[in-house]
């Protein structure tokens, strides 16, 4: 039977040349949510992104949305289905404005001009400081600036899911706060959102569903405010020492 689930993993195992990362990993994304993966350094979220996306293989298991068959699936046609990723570190176009490297996040759509305009505005209405920075190369936008330029770029692709790696790395507090509140005022349109992030305590808040990673497994999952609670996250996660 075909799931609605925007996004489903089945013992997904890979890793790179003989070493193995991930190990059997199951998640479930639902359509209109924002889930999270936590988990500390090194436990392989970003790897489970890279497999997601399509730019590194799966050596088992299996990925679906909304009953296609991901499985295999090259980066390009992960993202023309509408999985999109904004990497670890961001990699914008150094050299290229803020609006070339926003357009070349619609360089796969199909649905015309005026349909690439209105989400240009978009963007722009949601990250106003890109507007007042278009014309300026992305290698000389301050970091947050940068964030918000990628995850622009995503959103020009018009994403079914957009998944993002390590939003508020490097960032001041201010910077989390106004990205976060840009990631919820997108959520409330209806944006499913997949986020990987360090600072747990700013990923349980934002999420409704969150999977927690350990040695390339899901070792817990449950709702924001359940794994808030929950003592071995405090524990391991929060540097909240149990009573
Ligand atoms: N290109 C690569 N070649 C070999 N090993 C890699 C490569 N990239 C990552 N790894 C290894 O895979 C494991 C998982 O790394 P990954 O980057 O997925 O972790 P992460 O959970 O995203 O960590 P962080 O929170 O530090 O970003 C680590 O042991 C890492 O050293
Ligand atoms: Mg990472």
């Amino acid at each position: 039977m075909a799931s609605s689930l925007i996004l489903e993993t089945k013992g997904l195992c890979a890793g790179y040349g003989e070493i193995q990362v991930l190990w059997g990993v199951d998640i479930a994304v639902r359509r209109g949510e924002i889930t999270a993966l936590i988990g500390s350094n090194g436990a392989g979220k970003s790897t489970l992104m890279r497999v997601l996306s399509g730019l590194l293989p799966m050596s088992a298991g299996e990925c679906f949305s909304e009953g296609r068959d991901l499985t295999g699936g090259s980066a390009a046609e992960i993202l023309g289905h509408g999985i999109v990723h904004v990497p670890e570190g961001r990699r914008l176009f150094g050299a290229m404005s803020v609006e070339e490297n926003l357009l070349m996040g619609a360089y796969l759509r199909r649905d015309g001009r005026a349909a690439v305009a209105r989400d240009l505005d978009q963007v722009y209405a949601t990250f106003p400081r890109l507007l007042e920075r278009r014309r300026q190369a992305a290698a000389t936008l301050s970091g947050g600036e940068q964030q918000m330029c990628a995850i622009g770029r995503g959103l020009m692709s018009a994403p079914l899911l957009l998944m993002i790696d390590e939003l508020s790395l490097g960032l001041s507090p201010l910077l989390v706060e106004q990205l976060v509140a840009a990631l919820r005022a997108l959520n409330a349109k209806g944006m499913s959102i997949l986020l990987v992030e360090q600072d747990v305590t700013t990923a349980l808040d934002l999420c409704h569903h969150a999977f927690v990673m350990d040695m390339g497994r899901i070792v817990r999952e449950g709702s924001g405010s359940e794994l808030l609670a929950d003592p071995i996250v405090r524990d391991a996660y929060l540097g909240v020492l149990q009573e």
